[in-house]
C-alpha cells in the first residue's frame, strides 16, 4: 500500500452539517481516513454574499491542502454552488468533488419523467447551480427549485419530527409538488436529517435524493478511477477541525454523524 493512498480525504462545510457527508463516507468507504473542517464560527453561509463565501472557501481549501489530503470533498451545497471554482483553482493535482455534482447525477438517473425538484439555502437556489448542472447532464429535464431558509435552524434545534417543521415543509414544498416532480434533491447538508418527515410530506411517488449518500458513491468511484483508494488494513482515522466550539456543538455534531465525535480541534483564525 503506497503512502500516497493512505493520505486522508479532506471534507469541508460551513459548520456541522457536512458531518452527514462524513457519516455516508464512513459507511461507504470505511478504510478511508478523513479530515473534516467545519467553519462553525462563521456559519451560516446560506444567507451570505458570493464574495464572502468565496473568500472563506479559499481559506478552508488552503488549510486542508496543508494537511496533505489526497482528495477534497465540498460537502456544503452553498460553497459548491458559488465557490467550486475557487477550490478547483487551488487544489491542483488532486481530485475535487462536490455535493451538487453528485446530487445532480443521481437526480437525472432517477427521474424518468424528466421533472426534478431541488430544495436548498437561499444562496444555493439563487445561484441556479443545481439547474445548470442538471441541464448540462440532460437539457430536456425540467427543474423546479425552492429555497427553504427555515430548515437549517429547525434541524439545529433538533426539531426533526415537530409539528412546526412539518407545517413549514408543507408550505415550502407545495409549489414544487404541484409540478409533479419525480424526485426531490435535498440540496443542503442539513436536509438528510429531515428525510423521514419529508418522505411523509412528498408521498411515495417522489424519490428523495440524499446528496450525502450520492457524494459518498461519487467519492468511491473517483478514488478508484484515480488509483487513490486505500486498501490497507490499518483502521481509518478521523479528525474534526472547527473554527469555534459552541456550547451545543458536541450534541448537534453527534446527531449529524450518528456516532460519537471524539476529539474536536479548534483552529484560531
Ligand atoms: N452547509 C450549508 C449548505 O449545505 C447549510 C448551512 C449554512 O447555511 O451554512 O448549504
Amino acid at each position: 500500500m503506497s503512502a500516497r493512498n493512505a493520505r486522508p480525504i479532506g471534507v469541508f462545510d460551513s459548520g456541522v452539517g457536512g458531518l452527514t457527508v462524513v457519516r455516508a463516507l464512513m459507511e461507504r468507504l470505511p478504510l478511508e481516513s478523513i479530515v473534516y473542517f467545519g467553519d462553525t464560527a462563521r456559519v451560516p453561509y446560506g444567507v451570505k454574499s458570493v464574495a464572502t463565501i468565496e473568500h472563506f472557501t479559499a481559506q478552508i481549501t488552503d488549510f486542508l491542502l496543508g494537511q496533505d489530503v489526497k482528495m477534497l470533498i465540498i460537502a456544503c451545497n452553498t460553497m459548491a454552488a458559488v465557490a467550486a471554482r475557487v477550490v478547483a483553482e487551488r487544489a491542483v493535482g488532486i481530485p475535487v468533488i462536490d455535493v451538487i455534482e453528485a446530487g445532480s447525477q443521481a437526480a437525472v438517473a432517477q427521474s424518468p419523467g424528466g421533472r426534478i425538484g431541488v430544495i436548498g439555502t437561499p444562496t444555493t437556489i439563487n445561484s441556479n447551480a443545481y439547474a445548470r448542472r442538471i441541464h448540462a447532464l440532460d437539457a430536456r429535464v425540467r427543474v423546479h427549485s425552492q429555497a427553504c431558509p427555515l430548515f437549517v435552524p429547525l434541524v439545529e434545534e433538533g426539531w426533526l419530527d415537530h409539528p412546526v417543521t412539518r407545517m413549514t415543509a408543507h408550505e415550502y414544498l407545495r409549489p414544487v409538488l404541484a409540478e409533479e416532480v419525480d424526485s426531490l434533491v435535498l440540496g443542503c447538508t442539513h436536509y438528510p436529517l429531515l428525510k423521514p418527515l419529508l418522505r411523509d410530506v412528498v408521498g411515495p411517488g417522489v424519490r428523495l435524493i440524499d446528496s450525502a449518500v450520492t457524494t459518498a458513491e461519487l467519492a468511491a468511484r473517483c478514488l478508484q478511477e484515480a488509483g487513490l483508494a486505500h486498501t490497507g488494513t490499518l483502521p481509518a482515522s478521523y479528525r474534526y477541525v472547527v473554527t469555534d466550539v459552541p456550547l451545543r456543538f458536541q450534541t448537534i455534531g453527534e446527531r449529524f454523524l450518528g456516532r460519537s465525535l471524539g476529539l474536536v480541534e479548534r483552529v484560531d483564525w
